[in-house]
């Protein structure tokens, strides 16, 4: 009788488990066989009437019945678990499908030519250096051979820092103002200062002036500075650098031309023309695009170089100019508008 009862019960539970949909299905199961008043509860109970003998026999069959029901419970209670979890993570997701948010980011355009630029003087030598956006008056102006009077230090041209500023990373003497660098040729200074030549690099980064802004001015803009110092650099060497870049840049039918200028921490300087015959409208024209010129001896002598020793030349470039040219665009202040609509021509 017993035994009947235990084969019908492990029948029971094999066929009921895997029909059991959820926690409360489950419990309410559970406790019809195994709760206090469950059957395989009251089968225990009849083990007190077995006779002496049948017991061992008795009790073997019993907990062979108990390990099949609890199999077939566990098993039904492990279903339920994932299926808890899997609901409480939200609707079932295909982590394969494609996401609906398509649009995969670019670097901005200015990005993107700053990257060509800097990779093409990589490909010849050229170290990148960053310097810092915030500089002070020496490494911006005087240790260029910038004089006192120059125009870029006036307040209405330059952003100054009020004097009690104090930056931890950037030391200044006390009579000196911090200010937004006007140029990257910064850069030149404190890599000169904290390496031996021969030095080739170029140095990328942000600028600010107090101009107004307007198709070709915009007060924060960026510059490629390169420099390369060594013994017996010659103009020769700059110019052929130069062609390189141009060609690179703008095609092989492209030519450079060198004009004279000045600039303070060159001699002699010049300003630096490309011609290129299929540039669409821009084309069979000179076009400015840098300037440049031989590292002046006072620039050498205030880095603590012997000019006798050491000759170099530098250059400095505006990157949005020659994006401008290079992407077609007719308006500086389109880089700095975030319009997606201009922003979306520049990604392939
Ligand atoms: N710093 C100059 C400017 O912002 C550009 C420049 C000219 C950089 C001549 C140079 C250079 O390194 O040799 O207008």
């Amino acid at each position: 009788m017993i035994e009947k009862t235990l084969d019908s019960l492990v029948l029971e539970v094999k066929e009921m488990s895997p029909k059991l949909g959820s926690r409360a299905e489950f419990d309410s199961f559970k406790s019809t066989i195994s709760g206090p008043k469950g059957k395989l509860t009251d089968v225990m109970k009849l083990m007190g009437k077995v006779p002496k003998e049948e017991k061992p026999a008795m009790g073997k069959k019993i907990n062979e019945a108990k390990q099949v029901i609890q199999a077939s419970m566990d098993e039904a209670n492990k279903r339920i678990e994932e299926s808890e979890l899997l609901s409480s993570l939200g609707p079932t997701i295909d982590p394969t499908l494609p996401s609906p948010d398509s649009e995969k980011g670019v670097l901005h355009p200015i990005a993107q030519v700053r990257d060509q630029i800097v990779e093409l003087f990589n490909r010849i030598g050229f170290a990148v250096v960053e310097g810092t956006e915030l500089e002070t008056e020496y490494y911006c102006f005087d240790a260029l051979n910038i004089a006192k009077d120059h125009p870029a230090r006036d307040m209405q041209d330059s952003y100054f820092l009020p004097n009690a500023i104090q930056m931890a990373n950037v030391s200044k003497e006390s009579d000196e103002k911090y200010l937004l660098r006007t140029h990257t040729s910064s850069v030149q200074i404190r890599t000169l200062l904290k390496e031996k030549p021969p030095i080739r690099i170029v140095a990328p980064g942000r600028c600010f002036r107090r101009d107004t802004p307007d198709a070709t001015h915009s007060a924060n803009f960026h510059q490629i500075e390169g420099l390369y110092v060594d013994k017996n650099v010659s103009l020769t060497d700059l110019k052929a650098t130069l062609d390189y870049f141009v060609k690179m840049v703008f095609g092989d039918s492209a030519k450079t031309r060198l004009r004279p200028s000045f600039f303070p921490f060159t001699e002699p300087s010049f300003e630096m023309d490309f011609y290129s015959p299929n540039l669409g409208k821009l084309s069979n024209q000179w076009l400015e695009i840098m300037g440049c010129g031989m590292v002046d001896p006072e620039v050498f002598k205030s880095v603590g170089l012997d000019p006798n020793e050491y000759s170099g030349y530098a250059f400095g470039m505006g990157i949005e100019r020659i994006a401008m040219i290079l992407q077609g665009v007719d308006d500086i202040r389109y880089y700095y508008q975030n319009d997606i609509r201009f922003l979306r021509q520049f990604s392939d």
